[in-house]
């Protein structure tokens, strides 16, 4: 199914790319990128052979059964809120899952869709820098979603926190091409009124942390603490057990539920 054919008023905005196999959607998109790309180019992949998520962690990217794509994006904002886009997109993705699956998507603070519990998908934003500015050059937001499990199963390493949007039986072939329209027609409406933060509201009430027991790891310090809030600037806001407060950023920290 032509994905083109899917969008509505974003038709006009994304120029989109399908490729077999590549290494990376998200390095192959930050080269184009740094090489004067346009806003809207969007890299879609059958499988990738090595793809990247945060911590560079790799993405288990096998062929005929998720989505691996990029979306290039050129946003007004200072660096320190690019972690916005993240949320923005996560707010898309889970609200597309659930529009074309029926299955809840919950977001996991701060880049993870949940369904049933388990993680089906991971954004990874990353964005040039204008060195005299500090504002955005460029921003490449990388979406891989598992939508059935590959014939081989995930790796050992992530098979106990893995899952995909649907069971194997109940899956149809047309279901990737409309959650890829949905998420980038999502995102394009979003994006439309980033300043707005209309996404804002919605992933704090998608988030699966929110008044639950955590723990907080950084460095070699792991606490226990409560998730009470996500602020304004998406940090998560957490109350430890000697009653002090603290605002998360995202790339210092990384949180699990107990
Ligand atoms: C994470 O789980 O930490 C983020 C995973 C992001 C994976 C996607 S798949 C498409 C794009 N290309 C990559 O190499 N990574 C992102």
């Amino acid at each position: 199914m032509d994905i083109k054919n899917l969008l509505n008023k974003s038709k006009d905005f994304y120029d989109i790319e399908m490729f077999d196999v590549l290494e990376s959607t998200n390095s192959t998109l930050k080269s184009m990128a740094k090489s004067g790309e346009k806003e809207g180019k969007v890299i879609v992949a059958q499988r990738q052979t090595k793809g990247r998520g945060k911590m560079n962690r790799e993405f288990f990217s096998p062929e005929g059964s998720g989505i691996y794509m990029s979306i290039l994006l050129k946003p007004d904002i200072e660096i320190d809120k690019a972690v916005l886009l993240t949320a923005m997109t996560a707010v898309a993705v889970a609200e597309t899952i659930e529009n074309v699956s029926g299955v809840e998507a919950k977001i996991k603070w701060v880049n993870d869709i949940y369904c049933k519990g388990k993680k089906v998908c991971g954004i990874l934003t990353e964005s040039g820098l204008e060195l005299y500015s500090k504002k955005v050059s460029y921003s490449v937001i990388g979406i891989g979603i598992n939508l059935i499990e590959a014939e081989t199963g995930f790796p050992s390493e992530i098979s106990n926190i893995a899952g995909t949007v649907y069971e194997r039986n109940e899956y149809k072939d047309e279901s990737r091409a409309q959650i890829i329209a949905g998420i980038l027609e999502s995102i394009y409406n979003y994006y439309l009124e980033f300043s707005k933060g209309r996404y804002k509201e919605k992933y704090k009430s998608r988030s699966n942390l929110l008044g639950k027991e955590i723990i907080v790891t950084s460095g070699e310090s792991i606490k226990k603490a409560i998730a009470t809030n996500i602020d304004d600037d998406c940090r998560l806001v957490v109350k430890y057990d000697d009653g002090n407060q603290e605002a998360l950023l995202s790339g210092d920290v990384s949180v699990k539920a107990v």
